[in-house]
């Protein structure tokens, strides 16, 4: 067993080939191990919300056939707990099952942003929200790594479409990858320093993520310091040469030696240093050092225990998102209707490479059952099917006539949501909408409990149920959660981590999603999510941030306070109802009068309280100057403009309960002058100004404020190139070297 390394020795110990090597998987789960000096092999393996580690050494591609895990609530419920500390609970487990299967990096989480309700794997993504899905994803990463496994932030970056996503180029500009695509990355990097980063198959703006020096290099190592490896997504590289020169360390799985070779062959032609494999290997012996400790550990973790942390993230995860009449909790004693398959065969996680085969599953209508007794149970429908069977209706209806209220369990069949493909609609199966128009008519006392990875529309049927209960895709124990939310002994505290359209046609990236030719264009732009349905004022179905509890919330005493770095903003939270719960305090920027276009209100902080009848907090958040900036592709930097900015505090996006102006004082930031900037862009630098005022250019128009209104907009190697205009190119030229010198 090996308890150290010394990277250097080994280094100098490595043939090129052995090398080369390294650099690439050894089959599909692990990577390459050198016998002759030691370096072990180690393994990898899915994934974000359980371990799917494959029993079978030669069934390495199946999707079947991992070890038992624990399986927890997937990332689109996860997202809605806004809750780092159960994500870091969440880590914790992962790691230590991670650790029991001598796995030493679990490849996970997904942070990439909800760009469109139709992406197939929207189920492994946490948010439309860059701060929330960042905030999240780091502290499971940190939860992870606490227990010696690395974590791989997943996939780095603009991966948000399953349709040719192997080839397919996101077309995005550099704003909207700064601000919307990429921050969350960059949290998870400067915050957790996750081990691996797994670079996404898609291109961006024509250059393969796996290849592309600015994104792998530039920006992950030398901008937000990132020490760890970069791996590939499985099979995610086109050029192998070109992909270790740009950052690309390790390949996944193995190529059978044909890219070991690429790599020999390209050191032996002069066309990649040989520094440049050194590099990886380096990297990749560093992993190996962070994961010895745990290699070898054949510790055990408590099935029991993780059960339960599942189901009290179920619990946390689910957003109750309406409740007319407060129908819910339910009372004891009512006879209750079971009705949907959902209630019987759980869906409860994704499909795809994050499949887990968990250590135990519940069910709602067995959970019901033994809290409640006497519970009725109808299929009402089958589920991968949409067509109504008039039988299994009957049935459902007489159950729904006798009884006082109905749970009704809707869904996405498994079949509609996964990796590999996009949906095409936002909708439940006709069959189950039907069902739910019958069964409210012979018994209004209907409630619907959903289960789906991914927004789905509900603008044609909620209004016949009383309450709706988005559990999203709850894991192992979500059936336990389920009936705890709906019979009172827990009170539901998710939030929507996305917003819920009226219709697919409302979505901001409608017009461009998937893409056509190969390409995708990005051209909502900074408007992903609620930021698009602000800006243009349009209703939706349940706003970003919504979620409803059994108790009410009152806010007071909002306090902004400008520190040396940032913003404090504290407010307190009471909890104004009868019950113990758990409320979401969400702080929203806008900058409502700016240079350039920013969206009405952003996210920029929030905290999860937990309250007691009666009680009050008074909550604490920080916010940096960055989180008031833009991105100015013309500075290459964040910049803070002066003036009023408004600081709201609420509980969801569109309840907004206190809100306080600031004026920010930041000096102006002038555009670096070029011989292309235009005249008035000269003159409004007073130091131009000056400049061009002594080189005697413009020959008295520079004085002449109505002539200025016609040709300020001009630029001035145009200008230096009219006669009379007292400036010669080689002037400009030399005013502009003057100025940059200064
Ligand atoms: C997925 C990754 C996953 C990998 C290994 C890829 O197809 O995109 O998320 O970690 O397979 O299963």
């Amino acid at each position: 067993m090996i308890t150290s390394m010394d990277v250097p020795a080994l280094l100098a110990a490595l043939t090129l080939a052995e090398k080369a090597s390294l650099c690439s998987g050894s089959g599909y789960w692990h990577t390459q191990g050198i016998e002759r000096l030691g370096i072990p092999s180690v393994m990898v393996t899915d994934g974000p919300h359980g371990l799917r580690k494959q029993r079978d050494r030669h069934n390495q591609l199946g999707l079947r056939g991992s070890v038992p895990a624990t399986c927890f609530p997937t990332a689109s419920a996860l997202g809605s707990s806004w809750d780092t500390g159960l994500l870091h609970r969440i880590g914790v487990a992962l790691g230590e099952e991670a650790r029991a299967e001598d796995v030493a990096v679990l490849l996970g989480p997904g942070i990439n942003i909800k760009r469109s309700p139709l992406c197939g794997r929207n189920f492994e993504y946490l948010s439309e929200d860059p701060v929330l899905a960042g905030e999240l994803a780091a502290a499971l990463v940190q939860g992870i790594q606490s227990q010696g496994v690395g974590a791989s932030l997943k996939h780095f970056a603009v991966n948000n479409q399953e349709t040719d996503r192997l080839r397919v180029s996101a077309e995005v500009d550099e704003r909207t990858l700064r601000e919307i695509y990429l921050p969350a990355f960059e949290r998870v990097v400067e915050k957790a320093r996750p081990w691996t980063v797994m670079c996404s198959y898609n291109r961006i703006n024509g250059t393969y993520a796996s290849q592309d020096p600015w994104l792998l290099t530039g920006l992950l190592r030398d901008e937000w310091g990132h020490d760890g490896l970069v791996v590939s997504d499985w099979g995610a590289v086109d050029d192998r040469v070109a992909a270790l020169a740009a950052g690309l360390d390790l390949e996944m799985p193995s190529t059978g030696g044909l890219s070991d070779a690429q790599i020999v062959a390209a050191v032996g032609a002069g066309e990649l240093d040989e520094a440049v494999v050194d590099r990886a290997v380096t990297r990749l012996l560093g992993l190996l050092v962070r994961t010895l400790p745990g290699v070898e550990s054949r510790d055990s973790y408590d099935p029991d225990a993780h059960h339960a942390l599942a189901r009290t993230a179920a619990q946390d995860c689910a957003v109750l998102l309406k409740n007319e009449d407060a129908i819910l909790p339910l009372r004891p004693g009512g006879r209750l209707a079971v009705v949907g398959e959902f209630a019987r065969t759980p869906r409860y996680q994704g499909a795809g490479s994050s499949k887990v085969v968990p250590t135990r599953l519940d069910t709602p209508l067995d959970a019901l059952r033994s809290a409640a007794g006497d519970v009725g149970f109808a299929a009402g429908f089958g589920i991968d099917t949409t067509d109504a069977d008039a039988e299994l209706l009957q049935e459902a209806l007489v159950l729904a006539r006798e009884a006082e209220t109905v749970l009704l369990f809707l869904g996405l069949p498994a079949s509609t949501e996964s990796e590999g493909f996009d949906r095409e609609h936002l909708d439940l199966p006709g069959n189950q909408i039907s069902l739910l128009r019958e069964v409210a008519a012979v018994n209004p006392r209907t409630v619907v409990v959903l289960a789906n990875g991914s927004a789905v529309v509900m603008a044609g049927w909620e209004v016949h149920a009383r309450a709706v209960l988005e559990c999203w895709l709850p894991g192992q124990a979500g059936g336990g959660a389920v009936a705890d939310l709906l019979l009172g002994a827990a009170n539901p505290s998710g939030r929507l981590a996305e917003t819920i359209p009226l219709r697919l046609e409302d979505t901001p990236s409608y017009l461009n999603f998937p893409g056509e030719d190969g390409q995708v264009r990005y051209g909502e732009g900074l408007f992903v999510g609620y930021r698009f349905y602000d800006a243009t004022r349009r209703e939706v179905g349940f706003p970003f941030g919504h979620g409803l509890s059994y108790t009410t919330f009152g806010y007071s005493d909002l306090a902004v306070t400008v520190l040396g770095d940032g913003l404090a903003v504290e407010v307190t939270v009471a909890n104004t109802g009868a019950v113990a719960g758990k409320e979401v305090v969400q702080v929203y920027v806008a900058d409502p009068s700016c240079a350039v276009a920013r969206p009405p209100r952003e996210l920029k902080a929030f905290a999860k309280v937990s309250l007691e009848p009666g009680a009050a907090q008074r909550v604490s958040l920080r916010l940096t100057w960055r989180d008031l900036s833009y991105w100015s592709p013309r500075h290459g930097r964040w910049v803070l403009e002066g003036g009023l900015f408004d600081i709201a505090v609420g509980a969801s996006s569109r309840d907004l309960r206190l809100t306080a102006s600031l004026e920010v004082d930041a000096a102006p930031l002038a555009p670096p002058l070029t011989r292309t900037s235009t005249l008035a862009e000269w003159l409004a630098q007073p130091a131009a100004a000056a400049l061009l005022r002594e080189s005697g250019a413009g020959g008295g128009i520079l004085d002449d404020a109505e002539l200025l209104k016609v040709i300020g907009s001009l630029p001035m190697s145009r200008l230096a190139m009219f006669p009379g205009m007292g400036i010669s190119t080689q002037d400009l030229d030399e005013l502009v070297a003057g100025l940059s010198s200064r």
